[in-house]
């Protein structure tokens, strides 16, 4: 048998160590002096969205505070003051306490109402319904990208979604596949993309999201529902410009962009067209038209590719086009001798490859 004594000894002993304690606090402590958050819900970007949602956690956070401090100042108290002492009386035995047992019931209702209150109000500000200038945006969930389609302006893109800043945004959300979660913590969300069916009422599931992004930036965000094996590797870029610079970008994006002649992205954008590519592709301004697969209009322009997987180099590109599978495991695009979604590999020569990456990586001027 083991004598309790013995377990104070060994591991009770290593436990009770000091040094392990200070090196959790220390520890913890640090991790909250890091300066860069990109996808932090308790660092609201200036909005209304995300700063609703800080606004109620700080709320439930202050509430939880007083309760831990009620509840850690009695127990202390209570520790302290019937501690044993030598020679002391044995403790009186008590069966229940009508006063505290109502006490705690009803105080405990009490904080829950009234974290409830700001709760709910917080559920409906953020469910509102967008004003009638509001920028409508479509949010369409692959596995495993976005898809953004503005119609007004006549543009889609895709992974990195263009917003001006000031002005509110009405995302309409759905899924080509399967479920998809929309979100960017620093200007709050979630909201799922379900795929495209009738609900009992006849209309779509189509979910609505409705913000106001009041600062310029780039921000982060993920797919926040599990949606495969390449879930993780889902995300989004939110890039929010001053209205005259959201404007010159709507342009650019409707200005075709051709190769000068005789270069290598000239050779490519032949190669491009001539290949299976177009088939999924789109690039506004070409024949190319496809919509399985990522809209490759001014590419160029973009930070990452692969849904924010990988710097936008043309090294990178080449690699991509290569074999993106081992990049983004269960990918649907063919490489250069893998199928990728069913569809069979495109062959391509290492020039060939090298000469499409030019002529995407040449699409951002
Ligand atoms: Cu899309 Cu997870």
């Amino acid at each position: 048998m083991i004598g309790a004594g013995e377990l104070a000894g060994g591991r009770g002993r290593r436990l009770l160590n000091p040094i392990y304690y200070t090196i959790v606090i220390v520890s913890s402590a640090l991790l909250g002096c890091g300066q860069d958050y990109p996808q932090s819900t308790i660092d609201p970007a200036s909005g209304d969205f995300g700063a609703a949602i800080h606004s109620l956690y700080q709320t439930v956070f202050w509430w939880t505070m007083l309760i831990l401090a009620v509840v850690w100042g009695v127990l202390g108290w209570v520790l302290f003051r019937y501690r044993a002492r030598p020679g002391g009386p044995e403790p009186k035995r008590i069966h229940g306490h009508l006063g505290l047992e109502i006490g705690w019931t009803v105080g405990a209702a009490i904080i829950v109402v009234l974290i409830t209150i700001p709760t709910i109000h917080t559920v409906f500000q953020t469910q509102r319904e967008a004003g009638e200038d509001a920028l409508v945006v479509e949010v369409i969930g692959h596995q495993w990208w976005w898809e953004f389609r503005y119609p007004e302006q006549d543009v889609v893109t895709a992974n990195e979604l263009h917003l001006p800043v000031g002005r509110q945004v009405d995302l309409r959300l759905w899924s080509a596949d399967v479920i998809h979660s929309f979100w960017v913590p620093r200007l709050g969300g979630k909201r799922d993309l379900n795929p495209l069916v009738r609900k009992p009422d006849g209309s779509l599931a189509i979910n609505r999201l409705t913000f106001t992004v009041d600062e310029a930036g780039t921000f982060m965000g993920q797919c926040a529902e599990f949606c495969g094996p390449a879930h993780s590797l889902m995300g989004l870029r939110v890039i929010a410009a001053p209205e005259p610079e959201f404007e010159e970008w709507v342009e650019r994006m409707k200005t075709p962009v051709e190769p000068d002649s005789g270069s290598l992205a000239a050779r490519g954008r032949e190669v491009f067209m001539g290949a299976t590519c177009v088939a999924c592709h789109a690039i506004a301004g070409t024949n190319a038209r496809g919509r399985l697969g990522p809209d490759l209009t001014r590419l160029g322009a973009r930070t990452t590719i692969g849904a924010g997987l990988l710097e936008n180099t043309r090294e990178n590109l080449a690699a991509w086009i290569t074999a993106p599978a081992e990049f983004k495991p269960g990918v649907k695009m063919p490489g250069v001798a893998e199928e990728g979604g069913g569809f069979p590999p495109t062959g391509l020569s290492s020039e060939q490859v090298e000469a499409v990456a030019a002529y995407l990586a040449s699409l951002g001027r």
